[in-house]
């Protein structure tokens, strides 16, 4: 079955922001949706509770179908800052589909995308303004914000790939970025 005709459309990206000028369907996480995924979890509940339950990270996404053919893009910014020693990062996920990868333009800001498979294998890409990391298909994916500034990032994935949250969270990630002394640390 073909896919319906689509008027062809452009969007804004504010560079310096690191956000889409036009509304897009607009999706946050605070620090409480976060809770399970951090080494130190009492640093992370007093967060929550002195700091009014912070913005952790926000992806400001086109509305398309989620159908083969398509693609889905966004802009997704990450919070500087840290829970304990461990740098503020993403979830993390494989896709539902998982034979499909995805591209990331860094925006702004300084980081890594950690990324994993499930037979074992671990890798890290730094994220700098202008350096693209290409996610191959089968592995799962998370941004870490190593630096002072929002790190922002355009992103872009088959739009059928859909996301599998459950075996990473289940699995985690083998390696951590800390911050110990203004120094970082991959443990
Ligand atoms: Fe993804």
């Amino acid at each position: 079955m073909g896919l319906l005709i689509m008027q062809p459309f452009s969007i804004g990206i504010d560079m310096i922001e690191g956000v889409t000028r036009e509304p897009a369907r607009h999706n946050v996480r605070r620090a409480s949706d976060m809770r399970g995924y951090y080494r130190d979890e009492d640093a992370l509940e007093r967060l929550i509770s002195e700091r009014n339950d912070p913005l952790h990270y926000e992806t400001f996404e086109a509305p398309l179908p989620e159908e083969s053919g398509h693609l889905l893009f966004c802009v997704s910014r990450i919070q500087p800052g840290a829970v304990g020693d461990e740098c503020f990062m993403t979830k993390g996920h494989y896709h539902a589909i998982a034979h499909t990868a995805e591209v990331h333009l860094c925006l702004t800001g300084r980081g890594c995308m950690m990324m994993k498979t499930s037979d074992g294998r671990c890798a890290s890409e730094m994220m700098t303004p202008g350096r693209v990391v290409y996610v191959p298909p089968y592995w799962a994916h998370r941004s870490i914000n190593t630096g002072r500034e929002p790190l922002s990032m355009f992103c872009v994935w088959p739009a059928d790939a859909g996301h599998n949250y459950g075996d990473i969270a289940r699995e985690g990630f083998p390696k951590r970025v800390l911050l110990r002394n203004g120094e970082l640390v991959v443990q």
